[in-house]
């Protein structure tokens, strides 16, 4: 419309130019015509000026309808937004143009540009570029004056002499178009109008560039995630059917493999079975097998014990028996010795001298028959007479004796007030003990002390303890002999029992004294514990089996008779020594009784059967060659029934003296003495003497 009112505007003032010239009067005065023509000039000048305005302002919106359609039609949006750049370019004729564009670290950097000058820079930004992002145009008229140009590379600043920088938003930051020219001062007034009016597209093209960018990162990354999701439905399609035939044939290997674990339970429950069975048959072995090794292991502790326990027996079995032997012809010897001594101290006058020789001749006796009892003691070969006695009594009746015996410097102390059980017991190997034990303590005690001694009744259960090992459950009768002496060392202890053990000097001791008691104690089937210290004194406890049989009687008030029994009887006295027979007979016969002597069992025998009279009381050996005394006793019965039997003996010669005594014979033990015969004599026939009415004493 604006170009049609020029044209007409133009041929108004030009048909109006010719009228004038037409129609002015020629008369008209050539000064008025020259201010006319002037006038009309200054029209035509001003009409070209506002045709050329017109034709600017026509470029112009053509550049800006251009710039927008492509804008908007443009599927392209940087080739769309170069093209913009490229018609800005154009349209203003300008060198370059290209858009900065905020980075988040600050920094600018061209993003699109109608140069490869200003591509891939990075513009740090001056005090002018910051200015710019802020929302302000800046004209830089001439950039050797600006020092924000001044730091960019020399290429650019030969290239470019003034710009203009106009700002603007993207949906990302801020932005500026800026546009270049080689020319100072390029940049006019409606230029820049024109650039600030311009620089919205540029915002637009930018934020279309965005979008477009982003919308394509955006459709890319769905497309790339489509494609993948495809891919995955694809795989997941594959898989399923994959999977359905693996199903098949998983389902059937499930059923197979349930059938596997049925059977493989059931194995399993087989075995296991079978496994606690076999245990169970393992574990019953095991203690089978336990038990039997404890057992082996006990029969070889056993079989070491009784392998040393043989040893030892087989060393006593020899000295005993070498012991037995000597005292066998020793009792002998020393029945004539002691025997005879006895008879003439009896026939001697209390005022003849020789009666002093002849004490020490019987004292010297005695002393051997003492030690052949040691000897046979501790080798266990003693005859013992046994008793059912009570400790108390025997410990009682030696207290005397051997207060005198361990001297004034030791108090002794007798703790027998408890009553105590009976025992078994051979009361003169029981006294022997005693005094052993006694003289022991006093050689243990030269400065003097305390000496104890104690009886009790002692229960040892069933579970034994260490001090009473050996001993079998019971009730016992303990005797224990308990000294503040000088005591002993293990080493010692060890040693005590063993025969002609000592660790005294010469002559003082000869190492029988405890192997004696040891032997003793063993013969009464009892047990013998020390517990001693050096310089803490010594502690034996011996124990007897209890009896719950009684003492007898007339045992307990029996006093031992002073005067000896006269008789009229008739004693065959059988030994093979002679002067066993000679001194027997030279004690009876002056006290009125017929002797009969027989060396042996045949000779006796003969006696027996051509004797007119009867024969009241067979005295016989027990030990003899060819017939023993228990054996001719046997067929002497027979003959005289009536007739009573005592046994001789000095030691144990594997002949029962038990069974021999409860038979009804008696038993008197060699050496015997005048006074020994008589006592015995007197006990066997004094039952029969009051049957018969015969009786005799003799002081
Ligand atoms: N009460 C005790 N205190 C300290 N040591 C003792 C005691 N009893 C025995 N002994 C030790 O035991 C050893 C052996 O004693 P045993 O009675 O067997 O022989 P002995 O006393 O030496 O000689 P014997 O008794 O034949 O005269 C003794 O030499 C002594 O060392
Ligand atoms: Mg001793």
């Amino acid at each position: 419309m604006g170009e049609v009112s020029m044209k007409g505007k133009k041929k108004e003032l030009q048909d109006a130019l010719k009228s004038l010239e037409s129609c002015c009067p020629k008369d008209v005065s050539d000064s008025i015509q020259k201010t006319l023509s002037s006038e009309l000039r200054k029209a035509l000048l001003n009409l070209e000026r506002a045709r050329s305005r017109e034709q600017w302002l026509r470029e112009e919106s053509d550049a800006l309808l251009e710039g927008m359609t492509i804008i908007i039609s443009s599927e392209n949006t940087r080739k769309a937004f170069n093209t913009v750049l490229e018609v800005l370019k154009r349209l203003l004729s300008l060198d370059d143009a290209f858009v900065l564009r905020e980075q988040g670290n600050g920094c600018l950097s061209a993003v699109a540009s109608t140069s490869s000058l200003f591509e891939n820079l990075v513009w740090q930004p001056g005090a002018m570029f910051r200015h710019v992002l802020a929302g302000n145009s800046v004209n830089v008229r001439d950039i050797s004056i600006s020092t924000d140009w001044q730091e960019q590379l020399p290429e650019i600043r030969r290239n470019v002499s003034s710009a203009l920088h106009t700002p603007f938003k993207t949906i990302t930051g801020r932005a500026m178009l800026v546009c270049t020219s080689s020319r100072v001062g390029f940049f006019n007034k409606s230029r820049i109008q024109l650039l600030e009016r311009f620089s919205p597209l540029a915002g637009q093209a930018l934020y279309n560039l965005e979008i477009n960018d982003l919308l394509r990162d955006e459709i890319n990354e769905r497309k790339q995630a489509e494609e993948s999701l495809e891919a995955a439905l694809t795989d997941l399609r594959n898989a399923q059917e994959e999977l359905i035939i693996a199903n098949e044939a998983l389902t059937h290997e499930i059923q197979e493999r349930r059938k596997a674990e049925d059977a493989l339970r059931e194995a399993y429950d087989d075995l296991e079975l079978r496994v606690e069975q076999r245990t169970t048959e393992l574990r019953d072995s095991n203690i089978l097998l336990s038990r039997e090794i404890n057992e082996r292991r006990r029969a070889e502790e056993e079989k070491g014990k009784m392998f040393a326990q043989l040893l030892q027996s087989q060393k006593m079995e020899s000295i005993g028996q070498l012991a037995g032997g000597v005292s066998h012809d020793f009792n002998n010897l020393l029945t004539t010795i002691i025997g005879y001594s006895e008879l003439a101290l009896k026939m001697l006058p209390q005022s003849d001298p020789v009666r002093e020789y002849i004490t020490y001749i019987d004292s010297a006796g005695e002393k051997a028959a003492a030690l052949t009892r040691q000897l046979l003691a501790f080798s266990r070969k003693q005859m013992l007479e046994m008793k059912i006695v009570n400790l108390n009594s025997i410990v009682d009746n030696l207290g005397k004796m051997l207060t005198r015996m361990i001297g004034e410097d030791i108090v002794l102390g007798m703790h027998t007030r408890e009553k105590v059980a009976n025992i078994i017991a051979d009361p003169t190997q029981i006294e022997q003990i005693l005094m052993n034990m006694a003289v022991n303590s006093k050689d243990a005690m030269p400065h003097g002390g305390h000496l104890s001694i104690r009886t009790a009744d002692v229960i040892i259960s069933a579970e034994k303890d260490v001090k009473h090992l050996g001993m079998s459950p019971g009730a016992y009768v303990m005797l224990s002999v308990q000294d503040t002496g000088e005591g002993m060392t293990k080493e010692v202890q060890k040693e005590i029992f063993e025969p002609f053990f000592t660790t005294k000097v010469r002559g003082k001791g000869t190492g029988l004294g405890l192997a004696t008691v040891y032997g003793i104690v063993k013969q009464h089937n009892g047990f013998i514990y020390v517990d001693s210290e050096p310089g803490q004194g010594t502690l034996f406890s011996i124990y007897f089996p209890a009896t719950e049989e009684q003492v007898p009687e007339h045992e307990l008030a029996l006093p031992k008779p002073k005067t000896f029994r006269r008789g009229t009887e008739t004693v065959l006295v059988v030994d093979d020594d002679a002067s066993i027979r000679s001194l027997v007979a030279d004690t009876l016969t002056p006290l009125g009784y017929t002797c009969l002597n027989a060396a042996n069992s045949k000779e006796a025998l003969q006696h027996a059967q051509t004797y007119k009279e009867t024969i009241d009381l067979l005295l016989t050996d027990i030990v003899m060659p060819e017939m023993n005394g228990p054996a001719l006793a046997a067929l002497f019965k027979k003959q005289y029934p009536e007739s009573k039997v005592i046994f001789m003996s000095g030691y144990l010669s594997g002949v029962d003296i038990t069974s021999i005594i409860t038979r009804g014979g008696a038993f008197l033990r060699k050496p015997l003495t005048p006074t020994t015969l008589l006592n015995k004599l007197g006990e066997v026939l004094g039952s029969r003497e009051k049957m018969t009415g015969k009786k005799g004493v003799v002081h």
